[in-house]
């Protein structure tokens, strides 16, 4: 399976942050918000990964990233030109993806969960579409979905103002090749976007749409608003500091997906030995 983190957009709700650097470049606590989401497909075993931005902020990204080896990986870079919708990336990525299945993450999404990378790495073999449910106090900022008690979805419907269910569908989502096809197929819709939501109605109706929820104890958080770019980074402060773990490293994620060794680990720990950063890499590794 390969993978995508979509990286562009205005971020215009995190303005004037955002007016002459990309949101998914903004720090959440001691590292880049796009390294969390990198962190999460890197963690599943997802370790060919396409990352797309604006043209303006591609380059930094390529700066940031590079080609991906350093961590086992093997990372491209492409463009999308406006913000025409989160499917878009599946024709601007369709070389990418040739003939494979594809995960696609938002880049200011931020996941963590002892057993996230399990289920989602369990997911490399897909006949259909694979989301995910989450529980929200405010559904209409999001994709929802109403599902029955054996997960079989019942709706699902984009920013509703009467929501059906309490589940936000999170920025991560899993598709077979025919993906491409569909998002080839979509009608743009009234706000002007390829919606994601409409690819997931198109499997709904094969019935090939597949809902977990995300496993208890996972945390799922949006970071595009100040607020939630604060609350992210007091919430990874607050774990780092009192448990000791590291969340969104993808330095941490290659090694315990086994895309690097732990001598790769120590020595890419030793580069960042003048940080807490690579201090704690380091003391993750005893
Ligand atoms: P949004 O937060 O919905 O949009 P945005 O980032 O442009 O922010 P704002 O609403 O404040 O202007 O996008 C969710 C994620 O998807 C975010 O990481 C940006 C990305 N995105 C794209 O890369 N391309 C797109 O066409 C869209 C709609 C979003």
């Amino acid at each position: 399976m390969k993978g995508i983190v979509l990286a562009g957009g205005n971020g215009t709700r995190l303005h004037p942050l955002t007016l002459s650097v990309s949101k998914q470049l903004m720090p959440i606590y001691d590292k880049p918000m796009i390294y969390y989401p990198l962190s999460t497909l890197i963690a599943a075993g997802i370790h060919e990964i396409l990352i797309i931005s604006t043209p303006k902020d591609l380059p930094l990204f390529e700066r940031l990233l590079g080609d991906g080896s350093h961590w086992g990986c093997v990372f491209s870079y492409a463009e999308q030109n406006e913000p025409k919708g989160l499917a878009e990336a599946f024709i601007i990525g369709e070389s990418f993806i040739g003939s494979s299945s594809v995960a696609l993450v938002l880049g200011d999404n931020l996941f963590h969960g002892g057993k996230l990378a399990q289920q989602l790495a369990g997911l490399n073999k897909m006949d259909g579409g694979h989301i995910f449910a989450y529980q929200v106090k405010d559904p209409t900022r999001y994709g929802v979905v109403e599902f029955d008690a054996n997960n079989r979805i019942i709706s699902l419907e984009e920013k509703p103002n009467n929501p059906k269910s309490s589940y936000a569908v999170p920025g991560i989502y899993f598709y077979d090749n025919t993906v491409v096809q569909k998002a080839r197929a979509l009608q743009p819709s009234d706000r002007g976007e390829l919606e994601i939501t409409d690819i997931n109605k198109r499997y709904l109706a094969e019935q090939k749409l597949h809902l977990s929820p995300l496993e208890t104890g996972s945390a799922w958080l949006d970071t595009g608003t100040i607020e939630s770019l604060m609350e992210a980074s007091q919430y990874v402060q607050t774990l780092q500091s009192r448990q000791g773990v590291l969340v969104g490293s993808p330095e941490v994620a290659a090694y315990t997906s086994n895309a690097i060794s732990l001598e790769q680990l120590l020595a890419l720990a030793d580069k960042l030995s003048h940080t807490p950063y690579g201090e704690a890499i380091k003391s993750l590794t005893k």
